[in-house]
């Protein structure tokens, strides 16, 4: 059994919308999103103990917590004779950030062993594993572009959507996805319609104007009152970019740009602003 490299991608939300929790205490969501150019890099290999190891992970994450690792034992669940794993975790995405980079490490261990283990998994088996490892873990199964419905793992495939430029900047602290649940929970607020159709046109002509005027996230509410949302998308418009957009629970913060060829004069106004915890990206076709 040979050992396996793949990039792990982040994704942005182009719309998010929450509605009113349920019994189980899940939120339904309306989402529009995509997979971006920013990735952890993982390389994975099998070993012959029956055991998950990761390495070059923050040591803060408790093994049990860590999602590769519940991704690895939500597959040997269902198939026993995958055997052990150690994964390298190359991390680029930050945590907390609302880029989904733990479920887009656990998609990718997911993927990862049923190439090692042979296992030829079908779509909707990947899928159900995904789900029961976290609400976002199925759209990386799929990635490219999707809407999302249900607590996000209800999935439609969005073909043709064209590369978005943006930067990303990325606030001292992590948001924890849950707390930023019932933060929302606590606010004021009315679901508004969801323009999914625009968005989605947006995309498919790489019309970023259109795209900055659709985009729309309901976790703004949790944060628009916080210095420093207010302070990152104020630099980022200031540099250039015609739409600041929170990315998905936070806590990075999304600048989208108009074209690709303005990324290097948006970030040269960063730098001059004194902010240098920014990331150039774009979202991938799909
Ligand atoms: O599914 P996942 O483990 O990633 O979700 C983390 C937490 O975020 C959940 O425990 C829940 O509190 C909240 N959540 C939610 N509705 C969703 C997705 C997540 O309330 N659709």
């Amino acid at each position: 059994m040979n050992a396996l490299s793949l990039s792990s991608h982040a994704k942005i939300n182009w719309v998010l919308r929450v509605h009113p929790p349920r019994p189980d205490g899940y939120h339904d969501l309306t989402t529009v999103f995509s997979e971006i150019t920013l990735a952890d890099q993982m390389d994975f290999s099998p070993r012959e103990e029956p055991e998950c190891t990761i390495s070059g992970f923050f040591e803060s994450v408790a093994l049990e917590e860590n999602v590769i690792y519940r991704a690895w034992l939500a597959v040997r669940a269902v198939h026993p004779e995958v055997g052990g794993l150690h994964v390298s975790v190359r991390k680029q995405i930050p945590m907390g950030g609302g880029l989904g980079g733990g479920s887009s490490n656990a998609a990718s261990t997911i993927k990862a062993l049923d190439k090692l283990y042979g296992l030829n998994m079908p779509l909707t088996e990947q899928l159900a594993i995904a789900a029961s490892v976290g609400s976002d873990v199925p759209f990386f199964i799929y990635g490219g572009c999707c809407i999302g419905q249900g607590r996000g793992e209800i999935l439609t495939p969005v073909a043709g959507a064209l590369p978005v430029p943006m930067v990303l900047v990325m606030p001292g602290h992590g948001i924890s996805t849950g707390e930023a649940f019932r933060r929302l929970d606590s606010v004021e607020r009315e679901t508004g319609v969801t323009e999914i159709d625009s968005v989605i046109h947006a995309l498919r002509t790489a019309d970023t104007i259109l795209l900055a005027e659709a985009v729309v996230n309901d976790f703004d509410r949790t944060v628009e009152d916080e210095p420093w949302f207010r302070d990152i998308s104020e630099a980022l418009v200031e540099a250039g970019c015609i739409r600041a957009l929170l990315c998905g629970s936070g806590s990075t913060v999304a600048g989208i740009a108009r074209e690709h060829n303005q990324l290097e004069s948006i970030s040269a106004r960063l730098n001059s602003r004194g902010i240098y915890n920014y990331q150039s990206a774009s979202s991938l076709w799909s």
